[in-house]
């Protein structure tokens, strides 16, 4: 992290982080999908520490989930403070899941191969995305609800 990301704050801007997500998750998106995928809709960003200019930053994403055309991808950030290497542990920075779906050259969606949970760790993972989706599901059913009744 560099000077130019930080708030008026000091610390990294949350933007810049969530382009940072957006672009980790993406990579995997593409990865998994074998061509283009895009966002579609973002679930969670949870930034549970500050990020600091001169902080070494690792992001992990992985395919948690896989609907037909859709995947939910999983990121999580995590910092080195750069002034406390080697004796303090890196600190998970950052979490996130994010819906991408695979898309064809006419930007409609396509088919993807299915992620295939392989550990106990990854069948949890897929569950999860699972609650998240029924969640996200039925809140937008709820909002279309009462869109309904006001008119
Ligand atoms: C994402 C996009 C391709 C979906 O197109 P669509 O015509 O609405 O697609 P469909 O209704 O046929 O749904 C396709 C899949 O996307 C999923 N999807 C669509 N909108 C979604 C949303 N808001 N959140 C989560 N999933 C969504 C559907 O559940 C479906 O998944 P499945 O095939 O695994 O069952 C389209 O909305 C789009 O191009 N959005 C702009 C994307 C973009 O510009 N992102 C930023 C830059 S990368």
């Amino acid at each position: 992290m560099t000077a130019v990301d930080v708030n008026l704050y000091g610390t990294v801007h949350g933007g810049v982080i969530m382009k940072f997500i957006d672009d980790v998750a993406g990579a995997a998106a593409a990865r998994h999908s074998g061509g283009t995928a895009v966002t579609a809709s973002i679930d969670e960003i949870v930034f549970a520490e500050p990020l600091r200019v001169g902080d070494l930053v690792h992001a992990f994403a992985q395919v948690n989930w896989t609907g037909h055309t859709s995947m939910e991808v999983g990121v999580r950030l995590v910092a080195e403070r750069w002034d406390q290497v080697p004796e303090s542990e890196p600190v998970v920075v950052a979490t996130a899941y994010l819906v991408f779906v695979a898309v064809d050259a006419e930007g409609k969606p396509r088919p993807l191969p299915a992620v295939v949970p392989d550990s106990p760790q990854n069948e949890g993972r897929w569950r999860e995305a699972e609650i998240r989706r029924e969640h996200r599901l039925a809140r937008r059913e709820a909002i279309q609800r009462h869109r309904n009744h006001k008119h």
